[in-house]
């Protein structure tokens, strides 16, 4: 028999997030030498702001000392940029631990959370961690949040929406439009949260800035992160903009130093560093229509993306194929779950880096 207490049955039952895997971990079980790519978690390929690094560097000396709890400056730059006041910003260890600080924040025991079947698997983690009552909406054809269907699946249980947009692991997006007509629909108790940790990637006209929602009074609370174009994913930082009732309720639930005092000092920077930014995302469109007109040229189905990372679909064991491409120092992320059992998500690195994962798909199929 176990020691110790057992966990209740909503915790024994949760599953545990597979996070992309570490080049490290493959060079050790597969003892290869050679260089190895990493495409599986959709992180910076050109590395970390210059300007962010060199703060890093200098503030080294401190690190006896707790951080900011608040974040002050952090939350004073990025007000300073999004046009809100710092009383409506809250940061998080990543923008994943906001979305646990709304899970721990609003869902008591069989409260729901509505979200997309194909979205980011942290939702139905977070949820049901909670013990919480997730509410999963099957994805449209082409892999898009069915928003229609999801305000639909809204319940007077319902205190949570959850909406990736652009979509991980899909590359897809909703419509300034659709947005809005799923605000018409909602109840005035559902708060909205849209996640929009690629927001920076995207060059689409009809693509929204939920921002705007906030600043017409939607209930709504808009996540972004420094772990993609800011190439900061390993200082864990991110931040969220809603009401400052909002606010303040997330902030009863937040640990006392949730983001540590390089990750604030590196995303100040970063912030400020717009050159880098830009230079990240041109690099990455161009690199991302290279791909995706490379796997069209093979007849490779895909979803069309407009993040830093695609949707590969191929008639194969994608488990098999993640060994397989493994074992040429290639790593990506194989997905699972309705509609993504055959799909493969594979992010856009260096120009470098694409023709190792192109060439060796090549040599797979
Ligand atoms: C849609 C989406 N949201 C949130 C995150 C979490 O990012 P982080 O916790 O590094 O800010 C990710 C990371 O992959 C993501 O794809």
């Amino acid at each position: 028999m176990s020691r110790g207490p057992v966990p209740p049955e909503y915790v024994r039952k949760l599953p545990v997030y597979v996070p992309g895997k570490p080049v490290e971990e493959v060079r050790r079980e597969l003892g290869i030498t050679d260089e190895i790519v990493k495409l599986a978690s959709n992180e910076n390929p050109l590395g970390t702001s210059p300007k962010a690094l060199a703060a890093v560097r200098e503030a080294l000396d401190d690190l006896h000392r707790y951080p900011d709890g608040g974040g002050f400056y952090l939350r004073q730059s990025i007000a300073a940029r999004q046009g809100f006041p710092a009383e409506q910003i809250i940061l998080g260890n990543g923008s994943v631990e906001i979305i646990e600080m709304l899970a721990r924040a609003y869902l008591g025991d069989g409260d729901q959370a509505v979200f997309s079947e194909q979205s980011f698997v942290m939702y139905g983690i977070a949820i049901a961690a909670m013990n919480g009552k997730g509410i999963r909406v099957p994805a449209t054809e082409d892999r898009r949040h069915d928003l229609d269907a999801m305000a639909e699946a809204c319940t007077p249980e319902t205190k949570l929406l959850f909406i990736a947009n652009p979509s991980n692991p899909t590359g897809t997006y909703n419509s300034r439009e659709e947005i809005d007509r799923l605000f018409s629909k909602i109840p005035d108790s559902v708060l909205v949260v849209v996640d929009q940790a690629y927001f920076e990637y995207i060059d689409r006209p009809d693509y929204p800035d939920c921002m705007e929602d906030l600043r017409n009074g939607r209930n709504v609370i808009v996540l972004r992160t420094f772990s993609k174009i800011y190439g900061l994913a390993g200082l864990r930082v991110g931040y969220g903009i809603a009401d400052r009732e909002v606010i303040d309720t997330l902030n009863r639930v937040r640990s006392p130093f949730n983001t540590s005092s390089l990750g604030q000092i590196a995303a100040i920077a970063a912030l400020d560093d717009t050159e880098w930014e830009t230079r990240s995302r041109e690099e990455n469109l161009r690199e991302l229509d290279r791909v995706q007109a490379a796997l069209e040229q093979r007849s490779v189905r895909f979803t069309p993306s407009v993040t830093n990372f695609v949707l590969v679909e191929l008639d194969r064991d994608v488990r098999e194929l993640f060994v397989e491409l493994q074992k040429q120092g290639v790593i990506v992320r194989p997905q699972g779950g309705p509609g993504l059992d055959r799909c493969m998500r594979v992010s856009i690195g260096t120009r470098v880096e694409n023709d190792r994962f192109l060439e060796a798909l090549d040599a797979l199929l």
